[in-house]
């Protein structure tokens, strides 16, 4: 269960926000999920401070990385930095950085391979535009960037791993996909992922469906079998919404 804050909450908010998330999670949450969140570089450090005192349950989350260890790539962070924060999850592809930003698959793929090289665990974000999926080219598409965002992985790596189905149509917009589309797309990664690197891999790479999810519709997406989890983006931002989120995976 993730929550991506993207390029919200300053470090102070950031404090107040996780005391109140730490306040709100219950054991019998952590006993079925691992919840993480991934506050914007600057609030690292202050939140890892208050998870190590008050709630080392709650794992901290990183949204993205640079491949290299070190040297002259200005404004960059790298991914051995992360880990030296206590960083446990490093998100990498998402669809604004793909889209806004020029992330390719090959260069996903690099970031992939630095986090798993700093012992951190990676999400993978993969998904399809409204056009593509107007197009009927959705499965094609998922199965594209998985192939290319994984190339270079193990199969024990890929089966350690999390991967986000994110339908790019549904982020952000309050249009959310329907359990069924988030099955679809969820089968369709570990189908790929079977195939390249071999059932004992699928079994256990853990796929999160993620895209306009609140409290209201969060059980009913992780209804179907393929669904492990969620990604959260706005909903993650206030503390009662994202607690209400991963309780939702634990109700009857
Ligand atoms: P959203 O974002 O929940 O605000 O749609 C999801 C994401 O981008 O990971």
């Amino acid at each position: 269960m993730s929550g991506n804050w993207k390029m919200n909450h300053d470090h102070h908010q950031a404090i107040s926000t996780v005391q109140r998330l730490i306040f709100r999670l219950r054991p019998e949450d952590y006993r079925v999920a691992d919840v993480c969140i991934h506050p914007p570089f600057t609030d690292l450090r202050s939140v890892q401070v208050v998870l190590d005192n008050d709630d080392p349950q709650l794992m901290l989350g990183a949204q993205h990385c640079y491949w290299e260890e070190s040297g002259a790539f200005t404004g960059e962070v790298s991914a051995a930095m992360l880990a030296k924060l206590g960083v446990t999850y490093v998100i990498a592809g998402h669809s604004e950085r793909r889209q806004l930003f020029g992330d390719t698959d090959e260069m996903v793929a690099r970031r992939v391979r630095a986090i798993l090289a700093n012992g951190m665990t990676p999400i993978l974000c993969v998904g399809e535009t409204g056009e593509e999926r107007d197009q009927g080219w959705t499965l094609e598409r998922i199965r594209d960037q998985v192939k290319g965002s994984l190339d270079g992985c193990t199969a024990d790596q890929v089966g350690s791993m999390v991967v986000a189905y994110e339908p790019i149509w549904a982020i952000g917009t309050g249009r959310t996909a329907t359990p069924d589309d988030a099955q679809a797309g969820a089968h369709a990664v570990r189908a790929e992922v079977e195939a390249r690197f071999g059932p004992e891999a699928a079994s256990t790479v853990r796929i999160q469906y993620g895209g306009s999810v609140n409290p209201a519709n969060a059980r009913q997406l992780m209804s179907h079998p393929d669904v492990d989890g969620v990604l959260v983006g706005g909903a993650s931002l206030d503390a009662d919404s994202f607690a209400a989120i991963v309780a939702s995976l634990v109700q009857e």
